[in-house]
């Protein structure tokens, strides 16, 4: 496992650095809708740049982890610009330093695309938010569609080189395998990104 966690993260490192300037495929306004969703004590894994941050609803007290130390050195600048409070933590999402049942919710946008063993990654985030809790995913999955599917498909290899990112994702497939209840779907930009309302 150790080894291509390094890579992604390795890539990550290097992607921090222009991050911002390439990431268009979730607009403020669709970060805006995800994290209204949000109460309470909230973990967000791979926060990233820290894009969501200034988005989380007041009364939310957020946890932010990320593995890539650059991408953090990123999400920390924007820490001025959250309403809410905020602490952010170098960890794995695969192995998390967290108690069992103990965040009300766990937020996720772009980031199960990166982790490299996704089931894993959210059996994890099953396993820290409690029992009551809320799951809130809004991710890029692979195309339905058969032509696109397959474009994905041959594609990946760039993306997962350039950014660390895989364009083709089964993710739907892969929260259901980890045993977390989806309680809505809502797709956005055709059926290209999800955003998923689910239970521990
Ligand atoms: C595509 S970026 C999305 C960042 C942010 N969530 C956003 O919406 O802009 C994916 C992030 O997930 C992080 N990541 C990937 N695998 C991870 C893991 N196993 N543990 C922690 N962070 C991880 C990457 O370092 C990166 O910051």
């Amino acid at each position: 496992m150790a080894g291509t966690t390094e890579i992604i993260k390795r890539r990550y490192n290097r992607t921090a650095i222009f991050y911002d300037m390439m990431d268009k495929m979730i607009s403020p306004e669709l970060r805006q809708r995800a994290l209204s969703h949000a109460c309470g004590k909230v973990l967000e894994v791979g926060v990233g740049t820290g894009a969501n941050l200034s988005f989380y609803p007041p009364g939310c007290e957020v946890t932010g982890i990320d593995f890539s130390p650059g991408m953090l050195a990123k999400a920390r600048l924007k820490v001025r610009l959250a309403k809410v409070p905020v602490t952010l933590l170098e960890m794995d999402a695969e192995n998390m330093a967290f108690a069992d049942d103990t965040f009300d919710t766990v937020v996720a946008t772009c980031v199960f695309c990166s982790v490299p063993h996704p089931v894993q990654g959210l059996k994890e985030v099953r396993r820290v938010c409690k029992n009551d809790g809320k799951i809130i995913l809004l991710e890029h999955v692979r195309s339905d569609n058969p032509v696109l599917g397959k474009l994905m498909d041959f594609l990946n290899p760039v993306s997962l080189y350039l950014v660390g990112s895989n364009i083709n994702r089964r993710t739907i497939e892969n929260i259901e395998a980890a045993g977390i209840r989806i309680n809505q779907t809502h797709d956005v930009r055709g059926k290209i990104v999800k955003l998923v309302i689910a239970s521990p």
